[in-house]
């Protein structure tokens, strides 16, 4: 096996894992987090909130409860916060993170990190997480949700593929995803202050995943598309070292799913996982 400077195979660009359903998705990617922690606990984390995020940090949750994984050192940095929501707001995905995550691990507050959505001036506060992210000498490990449209973060279609940490107009099928969380369409913050594509694939590692069939078409688009700023998940394609996993259903779509079961039944680096 061919090995890069950092003891892992040459290069492998996106490696799909698919799992029988979701549960086991979301639990494979809390133990490649762990390990990744395990290995380095002054990992600098980038995290993601919604649904599908929400059954890995109940996995996390129960790794630090159960097998005393450990946050003390870590720190935080999450993609995205919507404007003009404060952190108290059930809805802010600080207020998501408090409630999922940090209240329930020992990962200390001050080490935690979101863009602020109430800054009175945006551009200036998009400067500073972007400088703040360089200042913790990048992100190790990057979770990433998909959405219906392709976006990572809040990358909405025509997300330049160099983009950095910006205010973003939300489209019409990101305002009606997110829509139930705040109780109807008319109700969803209109922008966000998102890390940009070109931030998000300067992290060390991606970790990328997608359960259920309403999935299945923009993952395969992302996957085995054409890289284009339409689908801003695609550019993960150029990404040295991205996982993306998936459940059957998401799975549906894709057209190597056995090339990639083969790669995750025969590659030593899954071994632990499998
Ligand atoms: C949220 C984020 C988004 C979500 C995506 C999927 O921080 O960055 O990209 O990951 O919209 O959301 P769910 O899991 O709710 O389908």
């Amino acid at each position: 096996m061919l090995a890069n400077g950092c003891g892992r195979r040459f290069n492998p660009g996106i490696e799909v894992i698919i799992q029988p359903n979701p549960e086991a998705a979301a639990a494979l990617v809390a133990r490649v987090v762990a390990r990744e922690l395990q290995g380095n606990p002054h990992l600098v984390l980038g995290l993601a909130t919604g649904k599908t995020m929400e059954c890995v940090y109940r996995h996390l949750v129960g790794l630090h409860q159960e097998q005393h994984l450990d946050f003390s050192l870590c720190s935080t940095f999450n993609l995205d916060e919507y404007v003009g929501l404060l952190p108290a707001d059930p809805n802010s995905y600080r207020h998501y993170m408090e409630h999922h995550l940090f209240r329930r691990v020992n990962i200390d507050p001050r080490n935690t990190h979101l863009p602020n959505g109430m800054a009175e001036d945006l551009t200036a506060e998009c400067k500073r997480y972007e400088a703040l992210i360089h200042r913790f000498g990048g992100i190790d490990l990057q979770l990433l949700g998909i959405g219906k449209a392709g976006h990572i973060g809040f990358n909405e279609p025509l997300s330049a593929l160099r983009s950095r940490t910006r205010v973003k107009a939300l489209t019409p099928t990101t305002i009606k995803q997110n829509a139930p969380f705040f109780g109807g369409e008319d109700k969803v913050p209109r922008r966000a202050i998102t890390m940009g594509v070109g931030t998000i694939i300067e992290a060390r590692r991606c970790l990328l995943l997608a359960t259920g069939e309403a999935k299945a078409g923009v993952v395969a688009q992302a996957v085995e598309g054409p890289i284009t700023s339409m689908v801003s998940a695609s550019t993960l394609q150029l990404h040295p070292h991205c996982s993306v996993v998936v459940d059957e259903a998401a799975a549906a779509q894709l057209r190597e799913k056995d090339y990639y079961r083969w790669i995750f039944e025969n590659e030593p680096e899954w071994e632990g996982y499998r």
